[in-house]
């Protein structure tokens, strides 16, 4: 069996939308026929759970400590991946420091029987945050068009730069009102990198603003079970279609051949 694809999904500043993304691009990779975990990383104030309006969230604690096997600590979702998370409002996890998230990526890329394992990461760039994003094989950065988004989102992004000696961050665009906004948020986020960085940040999507997000967590059904159709749900799709892509194209090319 194949090891996990570590995808970490963060964006500095707070509210961009992070674990709305991760849980769609979860079932999104399910539909894609892929075996999926959800490790809610907001350790301090993990909230996957309520988002999906689950009543049981999984015992990460225990999974860390090595108190409970991976199987014992995930609770199965009616969605079709499995979640891990500490019970909300716990804070159980708060501070958990940049070496115990070290060795969390390194026991969930050690598990078999997932295709990828998705991080919700806190707001933020403290140390843990950035060792998850660091560890990870893809980094996706949530950005919105809000200027303070921005800001921080390059903060993540050079700090990846920093911890990872090369690689930027893979960006997200999220809450776009047109096509034109979130063509001025690329191009913002592309320049400033190009300048101070001197790489520049691939574009893995663009999710717009959608009144359907608000209602799904209101409801606390994941989007894509509440409103497949719509259009953040559709581009959250394709996306995950294309992380897929990005994770096992060469395996699935060589499948294609045999
Ligand atoms: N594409 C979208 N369209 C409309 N509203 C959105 C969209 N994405 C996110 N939101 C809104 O943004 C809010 C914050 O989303 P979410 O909780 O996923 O952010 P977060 O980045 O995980 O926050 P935190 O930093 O607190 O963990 C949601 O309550 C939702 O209403
Ligand atoms: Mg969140």
């Amino acid at each position: 069996m194949r090891k996990p694809h570590l995808t970490a999904i963060g964006s500095g500043k707070g509210g961009t939308g992070k674990t709305v993304i991760a849980i769609a691009l979860a079932q999104a990779l399910v539909k894609v026929g892929a075996r999926v975990l959800l490790c809610d990383a907001d350790l301090g104030l993990a909230n996957a759970a309520i988002q999906m309006g689950l009543g049981e969230s999984g015992d990460l604690p225990s999974f860390i400590a090595g108190l409970k096997p991976l199987e014992r600590s995930v609770v199965a979702t009616a969605a079709g991946f499995d979640l891990l998370a500490a019970p909300s409002g716990s804070g159980a996890l708060a501070n958990i420091g940049p070496l115990a998230a070290e060795s969390l990526c390194a026991k969930l890329r050690q598990t078999r029987g997932y295709d990828h394992v998705l991080l919700d990461l806190s707001a933020g760039v403290d140390s843990a945050v950035m060792r998850f994003a660091a560890r990870a094989d893809t980094t996706l950065l949530v950005v919105t068009p809000d200027p303070a988004s921005l800001t921080d989102a390059y903060a993540f992004a050079k700090l990846l730069q920093k911890a990872t000696g090369a690689r930027l961050p893979q960006l997200v665009i999220n809450r776009a009102t047109s096509g034109t906004e979130a063509e001025q948020t690329l191009a913002a986020m592309t320049q400033t990198c190009r300048a101070f960085l001197r790489q520049v940040p691939q574009l893995l999507g663009t999710v717009p603003h959608d009144r359907a997000v608000h209602d799904a967590i209101r409801r606390q059904l994941p989007l894509l079970s509440r409103l497949p159709l719509g259009p953040a749900a559709q581009a959250l799709q394709e996306i995950g279609s294309r992380l897929n892509e990005i994770a096992f194209a060469p395996a699935l090319a060589v499948a294609a051949v045999r």
